[in-house]
């Protein structure tokens, strides 16, 4: 059995050497049904093989909070310029018109609230796959406390039983590796979060950019998208995507960096041409200060 003595660290990630997708273009899901990949062929551009996630699930934790106090005015006119709508049900019901026709990919747990001192503190499935399915989810988000001593059980049980029924409906499970109290951000804790998520039939990874996060995406079997974390300056941001997406991320899903600028439209459409584009971090700001100047 595999355990942490003896464990010899990863060192021949063959960067160089391409994954193989002979037939179909997101990674790792070469044998994966019809329905999986039609739904995985609305979340990543089938041209670009990227992703523009726009993450407004913030409200499940923290409540009301900054950029998202009026979801039908902030993030509904922004949809148009994402690939993804990553939110949870009740916000997607209330405030995003069904026409706006962007994949759905919806928040499926519930996890501790900001009064609780540790986010891993309680967590479990959130939606059943019924709703998620008369939702027209085309991805359901599950976080994940790896590490935690609270949090890692429950929340690995959850991911396992989310991705049973979503292989059973061909609908793709993104594991989301969740940074609590616990658990450090470096690159070693992101290669066994990201990898571990991946084994246990996670579809798609969303973590947080790291150093070296070319040996986290070459170790991780499935696509990467990062988070975006705390809101930074809009160049800042714009060079995290960048080199994330330079390490073989496909893509984002970003929350604050994009509906707490003053200009989301223009931040949302700079970070799309980093993602699908080949934009560079300069021109991305380059063409977000041209917008914001029109
Ligand atoms: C994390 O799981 C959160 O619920 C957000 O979806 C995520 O952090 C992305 O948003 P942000 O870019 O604001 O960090």
């Amino acid at each position: 059995m595999a355990d942490a003595d003896g464990n010899k660290r990863a060192r021949d990630y063959g960067l160089d050497i391409p994954v193989v997708q002979d037939s179909f273009f997101v990674k790792g899901m070469n044998n994966t049904d019809w329905g999986m990949k039609n739904r995985l062929s609305r979340i990543f551009n089938p041209k670009s093989g990227n992703t523009v996630m726009l993450a407004f699930d913030h409200g499940y934790i923290v409540g009301c909070t900054s950029g998202l106090e009026r979801i039908d005015l902030s993030i509904a006119p922004l949809a148009d310029y994402a690939d993804v709508l990553m939110g949870t049900r009740g916000a997607i019901r209330a405030a995003i018109p069904p026409t706006s026709n962007k994949a759905v990919c919806l928040r499926a747990t519930h996890d501790a609230s900001v009064l609780f001192d540790d986010m891993a503190s309680g967590s479990g499935l959130g939606v059943d796959m019924e709703d998620a399915l008369r939702m027209n989810a085309s991805a359901l988000a599950v976080q994940c406390f790896v590490g935690s001593q609270k949090g890692e059980r429950d929340s690995l049980e959850v991911l396992c039983r989310a991705c049973d029924a979503g292989y059973r409906y061909g609908v793709p499970v993104m594991g989301v590796t969740a940074v609590g109290k616990e658990m450090a951000r470096t690159t070693q804790y992101f290669l066994l979060a990201t990898r571990l998520l991946a084994e246990l039939g996670a579809s798609i990874i969303k973590t947080y950019y790291c150093d070296d996060f070319e040996k986290v995406v070459a170790g991780c079997p499935v696509p990467i998208v990062i988070a975006g974390g705390k809101k930074l300056p809009e160049n800042e941001a714009l060079t995290m995507a960048y080199q994330a997406i330079q390490s073989g991320a496909r893509g984002v899903d970003m929350g604050r960096n994009i509906f707490q600028s003053e200009h989301p439209i223009a931040m949302c459409q700079a970070v799309a041409k980093v993602v699908h584009e080949k934009f560079t971090d300069k021109e991305a700001y380059e063409f977000y200060l041209n917008e914001i100047n029109k």
